[in-house]
């Protein structure tokens, strides 16, 4: 009997194996509800108290070597799944994209398009005073065309305002800068205006300036020309005579959009023709006001709304949806 426990201990030791099944099969030899141990805890009991202290301490011994083994071959089977053994490169679990706003993927479009004839991106503030927003542009204190944008003033206070269009960006970007200039300048305007599915009180804007010497009206035309070509697809474009302060002469561009669908008679009002920006020769008294010598060098500038494109482009008939951010209106533009 004794020396069958020492075969068993033996047994116990020198057992090895990897895999799930064996080791259970071991555990249960050992110490399963029917396996030796039990035996010879059962055995224990029946033997002669002189057997007892002998057999006592070789069955210990036995069961401590099997606990022993268990954890050995369970700290084993761990350290298999340490993380230098796992797939690094396996895919991730799946995360969820996000999408640009129509708004953003429009702009960069049209930066995009006029960087490549060399325009460079000006930035300014939102908050704006009356300076650089109406007077330096031609548009002094009571001159009835500042009627034409609502503006919101902030704390009563006249001279502090909301730009309402990007076209101050000009006059802050030649007070700093001398001929030659070319810049695109977008971003956030705001006009006091009732919301509804044609207007808002914010919105954005895109205003181009290039100024140098003999820049002429053509070349005006022929950069718009580019323009729509590269934007829309579409090259004939008509310019009707305008107003605007800062410029002299002005004009509003066409696009001439077809008629080839429904959508195409709503949006053109059944002529074809969509209104896209206003522009013209930049205003000799502008110039004036920034230092900048009209004898010498002339240019033009000219102003968009990107809303008015971004609807155009994904035929989208309420302005509001671009503010109100809803995740299946921006989810559409994930793929793009
Ligand atoms: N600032 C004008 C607006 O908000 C748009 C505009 C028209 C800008 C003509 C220009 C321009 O630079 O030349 O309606």
């Amino acid at each position: 009997m004794l020396e069958n426990i020492d075969a068993l201990l033996k047994e116990v030791q020198n057992f090895q194996s990897t895999t799930k099944d064996e080791i259970e099969q071991f555990r249960l030899k050992f110490v399963g509800k029917k396996g030796i141990m039990n035996d010879f805890y059962d055995t224990l009991k029946r033997i002669p108290n002189s057997e007892k202290k002998d057999f006592g301490q070789k069955i210990n011994r036995l069961r401590n070597a099997v606990d022993h083994k268990l954890e050995e071959l369970k700290q084993a089977s761990q350290t298999e799944k340490t993380p230098e053994k796992e797939d690094l490169s396996r895919p991730a679990f799946p995360l969820e994209l996000g999408s640009r706003h129509p708004i953003n993927l429009v702009k960069n479009r049209i930066i995009e398009i006029f960087k490549s004839i060399g325009f460079a991106v000006a930035d300014g503030p939102e908050i704006e005073d009356d300076w650089h927003n109406f007077t330096a542009l031609n548009l002094p204190e009571y001159h009835p065309a500042r009627d034409m944008q609502d503006t919101f003033f902030i704390e009563q206070d006249p001279d502090v305002l909301l730009r309402t269009h990007t076209s101050s960006v000009q006059i802050r970007y030649m007070e700093e800068n001398k001929p030659p200039i070319r810049i695109l300048a977008p971003g956030r305007v705001f006009r006091n205006e009732a919301v509804s599915s044609r207007s808002h009180c914010i919105f954005h804007q895109i205003e181009g300036l290039y100024i140098d010497e003999d820049v002429s009206f053509a070349d005006l035309r022929q950069t718009i020309q580019f323009f729509t070509t590269e934007l829309f697809g579409k090259s004939k474009i008509r310019m009707r005579p305008s107003y605007f302060p800062f410029t002299e002469p002005s004009a509003e561009v066409d696009v001439y959009w077809g008629l080839n669908s429904e959508t195409d008679y709503r949006i053109t009002k059944g002529t074809g023709w969509l209104e896209i920006m206003g522009c013209g020769m930049v205003d000799p008294a502008v110039l004036k006001n920034v230092n900048i010598d009209p004898d010498k060098f002339t240019g033009y500038a000219f102003g968009m709304g990107i809303e008015r494109i971004v609807m155009l482009l994904y035929q989208m008939s309420d302005i509001r949806m671009f503010f109100e951010n809803d995740v299946r209106m921006l989810e559409q533009f994930k793929s793009l």
